[in-house]
């Protein structure tokens, strides 16, 4: 049985300062004006400015003893050697190794891991250089205009995120899209417009049996067909037919034998290995779409600032690790504050789908309610990440986070440069949105007592209404541009931030059994909702009369 974090003297030492604990970031401030510098941190790109968060001396001191506790770093030694710390499907976690620079050497279960990772980045940049020139030319010859990735969880949230965070980079002329629910409307608006004649399909999926992503393949292959047949592109030959796929259709799987089976050339398939999970996986062939978007040499960035962090997790002594850190203090709130949800907030709109990103990372690794033993937890586990981009989220939700009775700490994340510098009427507009972005996270941790409301003039009636009770937790994360690199570096800072809440936990964070048994039911239920009397039968009361009112109601 895995150690009980909480009966270890580490706990017992945050318990008691938390017992005695009074937030007081006004006072903190006031009585140290060294405390900005004495909590700010370097990693990579990334300046991370912990000093508005409950963190004191002591309480440093006590998160440290934790990870020392807990074996940190023996785990994230054993994570990066590859060994197999995925028990529950016996798997090597080792997405480090997908970062790693050509020439490293890294020998798993036989395997020289790092070799096999840049052959598969070579055939990648390869393709990716065939379609940005125009060398890889659709069934009628025309070059390829729009890529469309066709993914889920994983195998789409990463490419997405990047790709909408790299907008910048991407060569112009050429445009990805994001096909991912199995909602029929969504294959249907993202191919409605397309010209099939340069369109590219790229189909992302480790197991290459995710239903989601089959359907949606599937359709898209009929949508493609049909489209040329009807264009008089090509005729309804199967070796027509076969061609006009060899040319559109490309895949990135684990599974190389279903991606022949479906009709694409292997030939055209990008593989990758099940050490990489699905919600680690972006910076493997699943990141093709980007790949081609943003051209190998920025790719090759994006991968090296990954690295940048790795390293910095892997050698930096716990009070300076910034991964480690932001992990240890996510337990401190978590755990002994109640804080149940975590918000990420960056002011940089082509950062506009990081939380989504975020949220399969770090609540599918960490939502967990058995250890890796089976026992059951004896801690909470996984926070809930939601966000939005400053300044949308100020004029929403921010009110709770501000006034409202529970604590959520958040991270803030800007950049000095902004990818287009725009003024109006003199004023830089990045300022502005900075200025925001300085002006929450001062508003959070000091607030606004009574007496300064009442300074203002306000009637008493309303004092209390605007007060701010300051005291609310948050991280800024800066960097100077939103670069491939850096996107690289802050998703990586995730990835070892959610280990390290992982390992203090004391839970596998790399599978995810919680996704199964719905997957499940669906195929039970779907005969029911066609019709079958005996699968309709089968339900409970409630999906029963659900499905009935379906069958009632459905009229086209
Ligand atoms: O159902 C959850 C999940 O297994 C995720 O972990 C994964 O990212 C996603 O489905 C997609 O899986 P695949 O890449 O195998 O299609």
């Amino acid at each position: 049985m895995t150690a009980d974090v909480t009966k270890g003297a580490a706990w017992a030492k945050l318990a008691a300062l938390y017992d005695a604990f009074t937030p007081d970031l006004r006072g903190w401030f006031a009585a140290d004006s060294d405390r900005a510098d004495r909590f700010t941190r370097t990693a990579g790109d990334l300046h991370v400015d912990l000093s508005k968060n409950f963190l004191t001396d002591e309480v440093l001191d006590a998160l440290v003893a934790l990870a020392d506790e807990v074996g940190l770093a023996e785990r994230r030694e054993a994570m990066f050697r590859g060994d197999h710390i995925n028990v529950t499907e016996d798997r090597a976690v080792l997405h480090t190794a997908l970062r790693r620079p050509r020439g490293d050497s890294l020998v798993v279960d036989g395997t020289d891991v790092v070799a096999d990772v840049h052959e598969v980045l070579d055939q990648m940049y390869a393709f990716a250089d065939k379609v940005r020139s125009g060398a890889w030319v659709g069934v009628t010859g025309k070059r390829i205009e729009t890529v469309v990735n066709i993914g889920i969880g994983g195998s789409d949230l990463g490419p997405v995120m990047v790709y909408e965070a790299l907008i910048p980079y991407k060569q112009p002329g050429l445009r990805c899209r994001f096909i991912s629910n199995i909602d029929p409307t969504d294959v249907y608006e993202k191919t409605v417009d397309l010209d099939p004649e340069t369109t590219l399909f790229i189909v992302a999926s480790k197991t290459f049996t995710t239903l989601e992503t089959i359907t949606n393949a599937k359709m898209a292959r009929w949508w493609l067909l049909d489209a040329l047949k009807k264009a008089g592109a090509i005729d309804g030959s199967d070796a027509a037919q076969a061609d006009a796929i060899a040319k559109h259709f490309v895949a990135v799987s684990t599974a190389l034998d279903k991606v022949a089976d479906f009709g694409i050339d292997p030939a055209n398939a990008f593989g990758f290995w099940d050490w990489v999970g699905g919600r680690y996986s972006v910076d493997s062939a699943v990141g093709t779409a980007v790949c081609v978007a943003i051209g190998p040499e920025n790719f090759a960035d994006f991968l090296a600032g990954f690295h940048t962090i790795d390293r910095h997790f892997a050698e930096t002594p716990w009070a300076q690790n910034v991964p480690a850190l932001m992990g240890l203090l996510n337990v401190w709130y978590t755990n002994f504050f109640g804080a149940e949800s975590h918000a990420v907030l960056p002011y940089a709109q082509y950062l506009h789908r990081f939380a989504a990103y975020l949220q399969q990372l770090t609540m599918e690794s960490n939502g967990k309610g058995v250890k890796a033993d089976g026992t059951p937890v004896t801690t909470g586990t996984g926070e809930i990440f939601w966000g939005e981009p400053g300044t949308n989220g100020q004029h929403a939700f921010y009110q709770l986070i501000h006034q409202g009775t529970k604590l959520i700490p958040a991270d803030f994340i800007a950049v000095a440069n902004p990818a287009r510098p725009i003024k109006e009427g003199g004023q830089d507009v990045h300022e502005l949105f900075l200025a925001n972005f300085l002006a929450q996270t001062k508003a959070l941790a000091f607030g606004k007592t009574a007496e300064e409301v009442r300074a203002e003039g306000v009637p008493e009636a309303l004092v209390t209404a605007k007060v701010f009770s300051g005291n609310r937790p948050t991280t800024s994360i800066m960097a100077p541009s939103l670069t491939p690199s850096v996107v690289g570096q802050l998703i990586a800072l995730y990835e070892h931030i959610t280990f390290t809440q992982g390992v203090v936990w004391g839970i596998d964070s790399f599978d995810q059994w919680g996704v199964e048994l719905g997957k499940v039911l669906a195929k039970q239920i779907t005969p029911a909702i066609a019709g079958d009397a005996a699968a309709l039968e089968a339900q409970d009361a409630s999906t029963k009369a659900l499905i009935e009112y379906y069958r009632a109601q459905r009229t086209v």
